[in-house]
């Protein structure tokens, strides 16, 4: 039986916003799944209704075999979730938050302090247990939710944007201690930086506009794009020399061609030597993935790649 089984799902919102629209897959037990897109995609909306915190409007969705519609609170003994924009309990200290949580879930008092202990140490705030959250940072508040969340040991484990304000080596110590929950574990987790989620899916999921726009792993949807590699240059280049051999970017930094071909690639290092530009080669990311596939979905849709000052 497979960890989840989502059939055919839609969520209208009461002010008629469509958030998901007929979304089916299946994942199995003991992976960790992604879901990325852009703001507004209905991640947050597909992972709330995994979580029996939103109803939604059609569809069938399962986690563990259990009906989330119809057996939600079996659901909620094996799950457990860090919300977007979750905040602790303010006036509860570290130890209390993660204590008194697995208390409340029906932990014995034994099992309680031994998980509590090694879920506040693994997220690096055993030095601050005593401190509530009011006096804790940002970051140091969602690792009070992540803890509390871990501790638990839950077959399922759903994450909506988790890393979002910890720092590099607390993003890279989560991902690798979520990593190592593979085959105990199952993981489904949001996040908008695409090397996290190259690193740590088995199985990434691409949704836009309420629908999923893909759904493979990591290096399956790499294979899935027209191109292998990219070349960055360092400094500016006049897009024209280039635009007949690629697609060129200019988005967000230092300018991008993915090239057509090995031969147009060869002919760009030509160029690039003869102008004296200085240009790297790389294997594509996740991220350039996620820019051919949901950038071309919405220049379908409104002209994106005028918007975004893209040139073929
Ligand atoms: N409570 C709500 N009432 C009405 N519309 C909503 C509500 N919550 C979300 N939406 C709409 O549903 C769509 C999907 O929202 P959702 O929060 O699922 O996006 P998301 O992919 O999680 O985005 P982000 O990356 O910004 O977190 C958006 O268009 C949003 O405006
Ligand atoms: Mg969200």
């Amino acid at each position: 039986m497979p960890a989840i089984e989502v059939n055919n799902l839609a969520k209208v919102y009461s002010n008629g916003a469509c958030a998901l629209s007929d979304v089916s897959f299946s994942f199995p037990r003991g992976k960790v799944l992604t879901v990325v897109g852009p703001n507004g995609a209905g991640k947050t909306t597909l992972l709330r209704i995994l979580g029996t915190n939103l109803l939604p409007t059609s569809g069938e969705a399962r986690v563990l075999g259990y009906d989330v519609l119809k057996e939600p609170s079996q659901v909620r003994l094996r799950i457990a979730m860090v919300p977007q924009e979750g905040r602790p309990e303010l006036y509860l200290t570290v130890w209390q938050s993660v204590f008194c949580y697995l208390l409340a879930r029906g932990f014995r008092w034994k099992d309680a302090r031994i998980n509590a202990e090694s879920a506040v140490k693994a997220m690096g705030l055993w030095e601050r247990r005593h401190y509530m959250s009011s006096q804790l940072s940002g970051g140091q508040r969602q690792r009070v939710l992540i803890a509390m969340a871990l501790a638990t040991g839950a077959e399922v484990l759903i994450l909506d944007e988790p890393t979002i304000g910890l720092d590099p080596i607390a993003r890279r110590e989560l991902n690798s201690f979520l990593g190592r929950l593979r085959n105990e574990a199952t993981v489904i987790i949001t996040t908008h930086m695409l090397d996290e989620a190259e690193y740590l899916s088995d199985q990434v999921m691409f949704i836009d506009g309420g629908k999923i726009q893909a759904f493979d792993s990591p290096a399956s949807l790499k294979q899935a794009v027209p191109v292998s590699e990219k070349m960055i240059f360092d400094g500016s280049v006049e897009h024209k020399d280039f635009s007949a051999l690629g697609l060129m970017t200019g988005l967000g930094g230092k300018p991008v061609l993915y090239p057509n071909s090995r031969e147009a690639a060869k002919r760009v290092i030509e160029i690039a030597l003869d102008q004296e530009l200085t240009v790297t080669v790389q294997p594509i990311t996740l991220e350039d993935v996620y820019f051919f596939m949901l950038g071309k979905h919405r220049e379908e849709e409104e002209g994106w790649k005028q918007q975004v000052g893209l040139t073929v």
